[in-house]
């Protein structure tokens, strides 16, 4: 070929990445790995012994075998939680600047190896090379090192926050090595130690990263690793001895997750599926736009968790947009991943391929027009090659399941309105990436759209200082930024009193009948009316009265009829309230569901005024609330004083709350800004504990409503009048209707039947251990967060306890909205 022919073809000539050094390694481990336990690796023989059950793991560019895994089992996966456990207490004990030193040493080494790692990965999972080697192993060692920092500052910056313990994590096999730098890096700088169990496709790079622990001399059982399928990572998220489990994957097996680790205790955290809308307005760079698609579906072939893989295009401009992709889609190039001027790689397993195919079948069958450029992928590797569907309907199967590969759906609209409503017509809620030279309009999308991260103008960017995470089916918590430490961290005194309850149950129960005692709460053996009254004797509520429920504003009869008996400490009746069932939850839900838009958007100011004068109504009517605490309770008079006086200081508290938790800038590498915007959570179902009836209740009450959640509370079973009261008070505090709903009744049944509400977004559970376990059990249907007490009663009168951080944490969810700028100056 003459240099004229070569200008004119401009063809690429082949520019493979050496694969010798990985050989060597591959060999070197007698292509045999296995478990990674208190910082001994087995491999070669000691990995696939005699009987020993196990797997290939293959190159998917060739199909050729790389290396043998074993299948681990209970007895590994026991010793590594094992020597997770035994490592716990030296790791904590050496301290934030000690632990920081040992991240900052993985960062280090991962930066020395950074070749060997890219080539590896790029043989076990099939991504290009230039993927692996400018993407996936630099944001590792930055992820250590951002998490070197968070060691360092820990106790300074989060002080009454403790590590949570051992953790089992589970990742999947998109990102094999920057999966297990997201997972590993803040547990460790928390202070926990882990269990992580790679991809079963991709577990090579975590064999490297075993080694390297070992070469920077991390103290054995600090981070373990066990290879296997889903059965081994099962063993793991069950295992009794694991405190918090962290997974990333499909949602099905995050419901199993959620399922399996009920009632447990466990800590979790998930990071799902997604179907992440792209969407571009008229006034776009179109150009700038087609290869922001590029990098959204044809990025890691599409195997990417938050790919924007609904195309939403502007009607004028789809034509256009389309033909432009369709040009640039034939210049795509797929094949050998090595090569360093390949776009995209091969799938990473002949099962990923198949349901590909299937899906695009299926899309196929139900009417979409399919595109594919002119060229055929190479035959001799799991290969796809670029795809586009337009014509595609919203409730087609390929524009709602979630296809991970590269796939690309599109559908058009016609107004602003119209893209958000697509934008939003799905069950996830990870991602999304809005295009158009707009500033206003791109905002006005970004806060509309439900996902936990938004791009304006750029896609699949990444860093450790931003938090992502899932809305939705999507999942929940965060990884990365400071929001993503509260994954692997608990408050300090719960920590202490799960210690207690371990060391002990009956220390355990006597805090908290002392705690329960001090606020006039669930103790029948209460004392006369103390004479220290400045009410004087607390006079028997009318008995004749049954409290109504309070729904959307209004005061509801229970729709079943039946009403349930309050009795006073000594087993007098001191009122009624309605017996609240599934149509009484459906009915509050709707009116939470329809009230909270509104309220949510309200600004922070209004919030904050109307808890301002919820906490000046309560003050007014303090006598009388106090003489119900003391006929509900028994509690003195002066201790049901208190009981107030807290309640009305927590609304005070959390009005002045309201405005000063919108969020932060973080401080993420390229030019740009990127918000971490705090939005409420939605609607959530709260369930008091019968302790402090009323501070309780204004405690969890006050900082959902005043991030603009809309709540349906069911409140202490055995005390709930001091609810019911309540509701007076919001009724004259200018709270709109349904922003608080109250439903009474048994407070188990009413528990389960909240967190099986699809419309609900959380659920709140301050009750039993078997409340709780119920609420998590029946919590998988839409994925919906939830925060149970499990059983470890509160003090709520402490500020930590009934009033720290983590009530704000778990009001409102956080959307990253990354706004590159820039006009070259
Ligand atoms: P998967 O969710 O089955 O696997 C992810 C990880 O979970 C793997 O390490 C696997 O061994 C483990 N696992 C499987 N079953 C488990 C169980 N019962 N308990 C504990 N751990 C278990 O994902 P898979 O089968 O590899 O891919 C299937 C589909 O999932 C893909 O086509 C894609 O749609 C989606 N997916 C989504 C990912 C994301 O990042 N959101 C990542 C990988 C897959």
């Amino acid at each position: 070929m003459t240099i004229a022919e070569i200008f004119e073809t401009m063809e690429y000539g082949p520019a493979p990445e050496a694969i010798g050094p990985v050989e060597a390694w591959l060999d070197a481990h007698g292509r045999a790995f296995g478990p990674f336990i208190g910082g001994q690796l087995a491999s070669g023989e000691a990995a696939v012994h005699e009987g020993a059950e196990g797997f290939e793991t293959r190159n998917p560019a060739t199909t050729e075998p790389l290396a043998r895994i074993r299948q681990c089992g209970a007895e590994e996966v026991d010793a590594a939680v094992a020597a997770a456990r035994a490592a716990l207490p030296g790791w904590q004990g050496l301290g934030g600047h000690g632990r920081a030193r040992h991240l900052y040493a993985i960062a280090r080494a991962v930066q020395k190896r950074a070749r060997l790692l890219a080539v590896l990965e790029t043989l076990d999972n099939g991504k290009p090379i230039r993927e692996t080697r400018d993407l996936d192993v630099p944001l590792v060692a930055r992820h250590f090192y951002h998490h070197a920092g968070w060691a360092q500052l820990l106790e300074s910056e989060l002080p009454g926050w403790a590590p949570v313990g051992v953790c089992g994590q589970v990742i999947p096999w998109n990102f094999p090595l920057l999966m297990l730098a997201w997972k590993i890096a803040p547990a460790l700088a928390c202070g926990n130690t882990v269990v992580l169990k790679p991809a079963e496709y991709t577990p090579l790079t975590a064999m490297a990263f075993a080694e390297i622990c070992v070469d920077v001399g991390l103290p054995p059982g600090v981070v373990n690793l066990v290879t296997g399928d889903g059965r081994t990572g099962e063993l793991l998220v069950r295992h009794p001895r694991v405190d918090k489990v962290a997974f990333t994957g499909s949602t099905e097996v995050g419901r199993l997750i959620r399922a399996a680790t009920a009632g447990s205790g466990k800590k979790l955290s998930l990071e799902l599926g997604g179907k992440s809308p792209f969407v571009v307005f008229d006034d776009a760079d179109l150009d700038g736009a087609v290869e922001g698609v590029v990098d959204a579906i044809w990025f890691n072939q599409g195997e990417v968790c938050c790919a924007g893989s609904r195309l939403l295009v502007h009607e004028g401009v789809a034509e256009a947009m389309y033909e432009k992709l369709r040009a640039r889609m034939e210049t795509l190039r797929v094949g050998d991943p090595t090569d360093k001027a390949i776009d995209i790689g091969a799938i990473v397993a002949p099962v990923q391929l198949e349901r590909i195919e299937g899906l695009v079948r299926r899309g196929v069958e139900e009417g979409a027009t399919l595109w594919q450029p002119s060229w055929s992928c190479p035959r001799d590797g799991w290969f796809y090659p670029p795809t586009l569907f337009t014509g595609v309907a919203p409730a087609a199967t390929i524009a709602q399941e979630e296809i991970f590969g590269p796939v690309l759906v599109a559908m058009t609209f016609r107004t602003p309105e119209e893209a958000v409503a697509l934008a939003n017509n799905t069950r996830y809620g990870l991602a999304a990436s809005v295009w158009t030279e707009n500033l206003n309009l791109a905002l006005d999308v970004a806060a509309r759209v439900v996902a936990g991260t938004v791009w304006i103008n750029c896609t699949n960017q990444f860093d450790a200082a931003s938090g992502f995470g899932g809305y939705r089916e999507s999942g929940f918590g965060r990884e990365g930024g400071r929001e993503g430490l509260f994954e692997y961290l608990q408050p300090a005194w719960r920590a202490r009193a799960k210690a207690e309850k371990e060391q002990g149950p009956r220390a355990a129960r006597g805090d908290r009948d002392a705690a329960q005692a001090d606020l006039g709460a669930a103790a029948p053996a209460a004392a006369e009316p103390a004479a220290d009254s400045p009410a004087g004797p607390a006079p028997l509520p009318p008995i004749d009265r049954t409290a109504k429920m309070y729904v959307g504003g209004k005061q509801a009869r229970p729709d079943g009829g039946y009403s349930l008996r309050v009795l006073g400490p000594r087993g007098e009746l001191v009122g009624e309230v309605g017996a609240g069932n599934r149509k009484d939850v459906r009915n509050a839900v709707a009116a939470a569901r329809k009230a909270q838009p509104k309220w949510g958007k309200a600004s922070a100011h209004l919030r904050a005024q109307v808890l301002f004068y919820v906490a000046e109504n309560l003050a007014a009517r303090g006598d009388e609330f106090a003489r119900r605490l003391t006929a509900m309770t028994g509690a003195s008079a002066a201790a049901a004083r208190r009981e107030v006086d807290l309640a009305v200081e927590r609304l005070f508290l959390h009005a002045g709350r309201a405005d000063k938790y919108a969020g932060t800038v973080q401080a993420t590498p390229i030019r740009n800004f990127t918000f971490a915007v705090h939005e409420p959570v939605g609607t959530i179902g709260i369930v008091c504990p019968d302790a402090a009836p009323l501070l309780a209740l204004c405690s969890a009450l006050a900082p959902a409503v005043a991030m603009g959640n809309a709540v349906v509370v069911v409140p202490s079973q055995r005390h709930p009048l001091a609810a019911t009261d309540l509701y007076q008070v919001l009724d004259t505090s200018d709270v709109p209707g349904g922003v608080v709903n109250v439903v009474t009744g048994e407070r188990a049944a009413l528990a389960e039947t909240l967190a099986a509400h699809d419309d609900l977004d959380a659920v709140w559970c301050f009750g039993a251990a078997a409340d709780c376990a119920a609420v998590e059990r029946a919590s998988t249907g839409n994925l919906k967060r939830t925060w149970c007490d499990g059983g470890i009663a509160r003090d709520w009168s402490d500020p930590e306890q009934g009033a720290g951080e983590e009530f704000l944490r778990q009001a409102v969810q956080v959307k990253n909205i990354w706004v590159p700028f820039g006009e070259g100056l």
